[in-house]
């Protein structure tokens, strides 16, 4: 039984709102686009939200809003992506890369030995759809020790007082933390709707901004804006009404707007994301945790705790004492059977843009160990009951033969 590892889910919801753009006109930013951004809002119950072309752009915005550059430092776990610590590269700034707890989210201990009085920004990523402990990251950078050493360098800093808590929620979109949704958990929260993640606009991201009351959100999002556009005073779509041509670039920025046919997909979804897609992908996480945990090699992974309910994104099954090579023969073994699975994530340190920059795997340890017995199984709303026993089934065989 051939199972592929995440395909988008495309059904005639998505097909007719991508067709009605095709036929409307009309298919860069426009009227889709702020649709989705209004959907996107109401269901983090944030007041502003700005999509973008990719949660990787989004975060450099993000960043060079908040006036981060060479100089800068800002702390990023060693479990994600490569995307979170390129972006503070991207604009001259230096990634500080520290370890993550059992959970993979990113340790507060670690955080804080790390705080310097070079630190602009702390970039929790939501691994696996699962939140991290915001409270306890915001308690940190709003205690006294913490504001007496940030040496803001622009007015946004100096409003803000403290460093930036930019949210890398590429794939948490869903996800609750103490009752409240992610998207505003955070000062900026960066979504990412790449083909593969649970709500999807082909390549896409989305800011949502929730910033204290110093700050004007709506101020903050017009000027997002404008910089995702070139700096650009009019959108294309303003500009290309008859007699609306005229505009000025009063800022140098950049081009990184969503397209309308990108944002069809998202708002089919959307209308459906809570009671079907959502429900269906936690409901195949749940069956995935209660057939595994029949097995003692397996490391089932928590979806739900008493403070966070995750988004089951990702399905990081774990393999007791199994080594990197068995578990590399484990994955073989599976696409020998055109089951693909994957890993989640090769820790920054062990890639060669960061290993260039110093960065050494010993200093973050938990991240290693989690790294080398991983597995992330396909979690997507088509899968369905008799996929997955099977694909349990001959994991089992696999492991009995390999790893016992
Ligand atoms: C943790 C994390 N951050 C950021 C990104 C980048 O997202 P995008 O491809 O939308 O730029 C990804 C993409 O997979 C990711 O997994």
């Amino acid at each position: 039984m051939k199972i592929p590892f995440s395909p988008p889910y495309i059904d005639e919801y998505v097909e007719a709102e991508v067709i009605d753009s095709l036929r409307s006109g009309w298919i860069t930013t426009g009227p889709k686009v702020l649709a989705l951004q209004q959907e996107v809002s109401a269901y983090c119950d944030v007041t502003h939200t700005l999509c973008v072309n990719s949660a990787t752009s989004g975060m450099m915005l993000a960043l060079h809003w908040f006036g981060i550059g060479p100089g800068d430092e800002v702390i990023v776990p060693a479990y994600t992506y490569c995307a979170t610590a390129l972006t503070v590269m991207h604009l001259g700034a230096k990634p500080i890369i520290v370890d993550v707890g059992d959970d993979f989210c990113i340790s507060i201990k670690a955080i804080k030995n790390a705080i310097s009085p070079r630190t602009k920004a702390i970039m929790p990523v939501d691994f696996a759809g699962f939140p991290c402990d915001y409270d306890s990251i915001l308690e940190l950078v709003e205690n006294s020790d913490v504001k007496n050493i940030f040496s803001p360098n622009c007015q946004n800093q100096r409003l803000l007082g403290r460093p930036l808590i930019l949210s890398d929620a590429a794939h948490s979109f869903g996800a609750k933390y103490k009752g409240r949704m992610t998207g505003k958990l955070a000062d900026l929260s960066v979504f990412s709707f790449h083909a593969v993640k649970n709500l999807t606009t082909a390549e896409g991201g989305a800011i949502c901004i929730n910033l204290p009351a110093a700050f004007n959100n709506q101020d903050v999002y017009s000027t997002l804006k404008l910089w995702s556009l070139n700096g650009q005073t009019k959108d294309a779509f303003t500009k290309s009404q008859a007699g609306g041509w005229k505009y000025d670039i009063v800022y140098q920025g950049f081009k990184i707007n969503m397209p309308d046919i990108c944002a069809a997909i998202g708002l089919a979804q959307i209308k459906q994301y809570q009671n079907v897609l959502l429900k269906k992908r936690n409901e195949i996480y749940d069956y995935y945790s209660q057939k595994l945990s029949a097995f003692n090699w397996a490391l089932v992974p928590k979806r739900v705790t008493e403070n966070a309910e995750g988004c089951g994104h990702l399905y990081p099954l774990r393999i007791k004492n199994c080594s990197e090579e068995n578990r590399d023969r484990i994955i073989e073994g599976l696409a020998k059977l055109e089951i693909a699975t994957n890993v989640h994530f090769i820790p920054l340190p062990l890639l060669t843009v960061f290993k260039e920059q110093g960065f050494k795997i010993e200093n973050t340890p938990v991240a290693h160990s989690l790294y080398v017995n991983e597995i992330s199984l396909p979690i997507y709303p088509q899968l369905n009951h008799e996929m997955i026993d099977y694909l349990v089934n001959q994991l089992s065989l696999l492991i009995d033969e390999i790893h016992r």
